[in-house]
């Protein structure tokens, strides 16, 4: 053991470099004496000096370069992972020597997602490994005694030290592995704690490379942070092949899978997850069980989102309600704040619909997460319908409704309006209230005062007439 006070130094072979600027220095600093930054050193393993030649690449031969149509483009082949959601984020399933960074918050299910994954491959005679760096052994088989398959077929290594992983992955020849987590392995080299930067940018460079010399397929999870970024597995992001987000709300029980990148397939792909007792499952149809489960209610309407390429509805939910509170509270779960704040602005300014003294919660049920532009007219109408207490649409049928909402008040059109009112069409949520030049199926609105009227003034229309 080395003394304790020379921790930040680093060990031979290894130096600090500055994530910013590339500055190197011999031990850890606060501030770069580089660029001046502070908080960029990072540990690294020192790499051999290269002597610059002189000359144009001194005795070096040419390469020979080829014309990209000349360039043979072999069919990828793919592991399926026996979940079609899962593979079809990963754009086919998962292809042998690639790494893929699998990041969400504790408790989301990854651990889950994955023993279920290695199980279906288990099962159908692929050789697998489950690296477990944060569980025992007895935890991690109790939880695949509650999955489906052959889960419990999946070998385990309990470990934490990267070099003896690498070891059993060169010795046992596994076609796909887990690593879980990518923040608890351990490069000896380095001094950094496990999950420090260093250490995981070390630890997945590693794995890349013994993955790509014996074609395997690894899953890197990571944990992210409060804010959302993976926790040092952010710098690892360029270095994978694939970067999955799982997420959803702990305490719900639907969860989404999207790629954030993905060099084998797209990125507009997301897949939908229930948590069950006996593991996740796929929700092949999730739009019906959501427009099942709307209410009607005032405050409640049906968004027609995207997600990826596919079109969803979610119940969008709003409570207004009197604030002695200066400001009054904006809450919002599955939609982003700012365009909560942005929506509220506009309703108020163009559409006489001021929420200034209450409180706004603003809800999409079911725990799914809707970031895009469309969702801001649903977020306008359930606020609207709330603070006025009437219920949007008239009948039986929620209404349904997406489009941007522009700062002056006017509607904006999103992306794949045909989709999306197919979507709805299917669930007799037709007219669907969207921007002008949606097509067939929609009752277009102009501007956001426009797109009120239709929701609220047949509810209206029968009060008066009551
Ligand atoms: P886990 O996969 O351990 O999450 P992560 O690896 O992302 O931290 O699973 C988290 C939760 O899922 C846990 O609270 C228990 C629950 N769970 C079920 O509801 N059903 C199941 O079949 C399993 C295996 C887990
Ligand atoms: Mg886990």
């Amino acid at each position: 053991m080395g003394p304790t006070v020379g921790a930040r130094m680093a060990r031979s072979g290894t130096v600090f470099v500055c994530s910013s600027c590339g500055a190197e220095a011999p031990r850890w600093l606060g501030q770069c004496p580089g660029c001046g930054e502070w908080n960029t050193l990072v540990e690294e393993i020192a790499a051999p000096v290269v002597t610059a030649r002189r000359g144009g690449g001194g005795g070096a031969r040419p390469g020979a370069p080829r014309r990209l149509r000349d360039v043979e483009t072999p069919a990828v082949p793919r592991l399926s992972t026996g979940l079609k959601e899962f593979d079809r984020v990963l754009g086919g399933g998962l292809v042998p020597g690639s790494l893929v960074l699998l990041g969400g918050s504790p408790g989301i299910g990854k651990s889950t997602l994955t023993g279920m994954a290695l199980g279906n491959l288990a099962g159908a005679g692929h050789r697998t490994l489950y690296v477990s760096g944060e569980e025992s052994a007895a935890q991690v088989r109790l939880r695949a005694s509650r999955l489906p398959g052959a889960a419990l077929d999946v070998p385990i290594l309990p470990e934490t030290d990267l070099d003896t992983v690498l070891a059993t992955i060169v010795a046992e020849r596994p076609e796909a592995v887990v690593i879980d987590s990518v923040q608890t392995l351990h490069a000896s080299e380095l001094t950094g704690a496990p999950g420090s930067v260093g250490q995981v940018r070390e630890v997945a460079n590693r794995i890349a490379r013994v993955a790509k010399e014996g074609g395997a397929a690894v899953i890197l999870v990571g944990h992210v942070t409060k804010e959302g970024a993976l926790a040092g597995p952010r710098v690892l992001e360029h270095l994978v092949d694939c970067v999955l987000q799982f997420e959803g709300e702990r305490e719900r029980t639907y969860r989404t899978l999207r790629a954030l990148k993905n060099r084998f397939g797209s990125t507009s792909e997301a897949g939908v997850f229930e948590m069950r007792q006996g593991g996740l499952v796929e929700v092949q149809d999730a739009s019906a069980r959501f427009v099942s489960e709307a209410t009607r209610a005032p405050g409640s309407v049906v968004l027609a989102a995207m997600e990826g390429s596919r079109p969803l509805l979610v119940e969008v939910q709003a409570l207004v309600s009197p604030s002695e509170l200066v400001p009054p509270r904006r809450v919002a779960n599955g939609i982003d704040r700012n365009r909560l704040a942005l929506v509220l602005a506009v309703l108020a300014r163009h559409a006489g619909v001021g929420v200034g003294s209450a409180d706004v919660f603003v809800n999409v049920a079911g725990g799914v997460r809707v970031d895009e532009p469309g969702a801001d007219l649903a977020v306008a109408l359930a606020v609207a319908s709330a603070a006025r207490g009437v219920v949007a649409g008239a009948g039986e049928r929620p209404v349904a409704c997406f489009g941007e909402v522009g700062l002056t008040g006017e509607l904006r059109s999103v992306a794949h309006p045909e989709r999306r009112l197919a979507e709805a069409a299917k669930f007799g949520l037709s007219p669907t209230i969207a921007p002008v030049g949606a097509g067939r199926g929609a009752s277009e609105a102009p501007t956001l005062r426009a797109a009120l009227k239709a929701a609220l003034a047949s509810e209206r229309a029968r009060a008066r007439a009551a």
